[in-house]
């Protein structure tokens, strides 16, 4: 099978260094890519919104399957384009189409979803810029801290949990009538905070079967105990061990399956990944967001447990035959530190050459933010590299994550200490 993957970052290094142990692909191409991705095929210079080269592409390259890594694609309607187009729509992508990508490109779309299928999520209500004093007093009624959420994508920076009242209102003003995050918060959902432990589950649908994929944590900010800026996150680790029995059980039946009937309720053609990013109170599990593909860096230790074939999975999601494919998965802890340039999420310098990533051997060095240059490889953007390893317990996995990390070295390189640390 000639399999188009669309991204360039880690999740899609750890998906086509997947896909590449499948015998049923016969020739993988990564638009863009990364610096490491040719070891699983050809890169190809594409962007993922212009759609009209990826159908030429498509039509001229044969490609038999189109697996989309990031959202902002699947956002931009890249699924409708598929089917509406007669050339194309033979041709399964791996992704919801626009209004089931919306339960990402929206929040106040995502809460309207969760609240008709009595979907457990936190308290809410939304407001605009003609709204914003009903806002404020809304926010008199809530008890601090007090949760801010642009309604559009704002690349991970659009939540903002603050405990003063009057910053909160402030903050409100600036994103409604100030356009803090642009056209982004021109809606602004308000939310009731919740309080417990992070929580990343994965699902793939075919549209009419699921199946849970490993849960994940991941580390969102920059600084070690989880302090300063939120990022893209610095690492992760799988399983999570509070993730089992009952508290799983719940997960399924409060989430899982109201989520997918949803999707077959509101008529989405909604085949591919669901992310569901979910808080732990005392034991019950609330969604706090939905995303239309995999999280990364949770990809770096979701997909490496698997062990089933990832690209029979896409065959079977793709022809509605979830049902009958098994999936394998490796009991053991897998844990990534992810390597910064440094001055990440803020700007950072590119172009710095990394060496030692040759001399890993037991473990995975993912490539996220690089590119080669002839020999070279440089970094070109802020989460540069990843270090996958394995143990049988989160202690041994981040002994050899860090081992790794050990190895690679670039100008001005940060990564956190503490992965996994808050699981001990
Ligand atoms: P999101 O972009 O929706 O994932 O939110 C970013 C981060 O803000 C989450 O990963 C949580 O750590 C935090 N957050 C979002 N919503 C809530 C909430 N209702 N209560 C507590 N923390 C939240
Ligand atoms: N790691 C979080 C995300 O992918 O959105």
């Amino acid at each position: 099978m000639k399999i188009l993957l669309l991204g360039s970052g880690g999740r899609e290094y750890t998906i086509a260094w997947k896909m590449a142990q499948s015998d049923l692909l016969t020739k993988l191409y990564i638009a863009p890519g990364n610096g490491g991705t040719e070891s699983f095929g050809e890169n190809v210079a594409i962007k993922g919104d212009d759609f009209n080269a990826i159908k030429s592409f498509v039509l001229d390259k044969n490609i038999e399957m189109v697996v989309v890594g990031p959202e902002a694609p699947l956002v931009a309607g890249i699924v409708d384009f598929f089917k509406s187009d007669n050339e194309l729509k033979n041709v399964p992508v791996i992704g919801p189409d626009k209004i089931g990508a919306t339960l990402e490109g929206s929040k106040d779309f995502a809460k309207e979803f969760m609240a008709r299928h009595e979907i457990p999520t936190a308290a809410y209500k939304t407001f605009t810029a003609s709204t914003v004093e009903d806002g404020k007093s809304f926010l008199e009624t809530l008890n601090p801290p007090y949760v801010l959420k642009a309604d559009g994508l704002a690349g991970g920076k659009g939540v903002l949990v603050l405990n003063q009242l009057d910053e909160a209102k402030q903050e409100l003003e600036s994103m409604l009538l100030e356009d803090k995050f642009g056209k982004a918060s021109s809606s602004v959902v308000i939310e009731e905070f919740l309080d417990g432990i992070e929580l990343s589950v994965f699902v793939v649908t075919d549209g009419k079967d699921y199946l849970i994929l490993p849960e994940a944590k991941d580390y969102k900010r920059i600084g070690e105990g989880d302090t300063g800026l939120n990022t893209g996150g610095m690492g992760a680790v799988s399983p999570v061990p509070f993730s089992k029995g009952d508290f799983l059980r719940k997960v399924e039946d409060r989430i899982v399956k109201p989520t997918i009937n949803g999707f077959q309720k509101d008529g989405y053609d909604y085949i591919g990944f669901v992310f569901i990013g979910l808080m732990n109170v005392d034991g019950d599990p609330y969604v706090i967001e939905y995303n239309v593909r995999m999280g990364d860096p949770e990809t770096e230790v979701v997909i490496p447990r698997i062990e089933s074939d990832l690209v029979e999975m896409f065959k079977a999601t793709a022809t509605q035959n979830l049902a009958n494919y098994t999936l394998n998965i490796n009991p053991e802890t897998a844990l990534t530190v992810m390597m910064v340039s440094g001055g990440y999420p803020g700007s950072y310098p590119t172009g710095k050459e990394i060496s030692g990533i040759e001399n890993i051997t037991d473990g995975i060095a993912i490539h996220a933010g690089t590119r080669k240059d002839n020999e070279s490889v440089l970094t070109s953007g802020g989460r540069v590299l990843a270090t996958t390893a394995f143990g049988s317990s989160i202690v041994e996995a981040q002994k050899k994550a860090y081992q790794m990390v050990d190895q690679v070295s670039f100008s001005g390189s940060y990564f956190r200490r503490d992965i996994g640390n808050d699981l001990l």
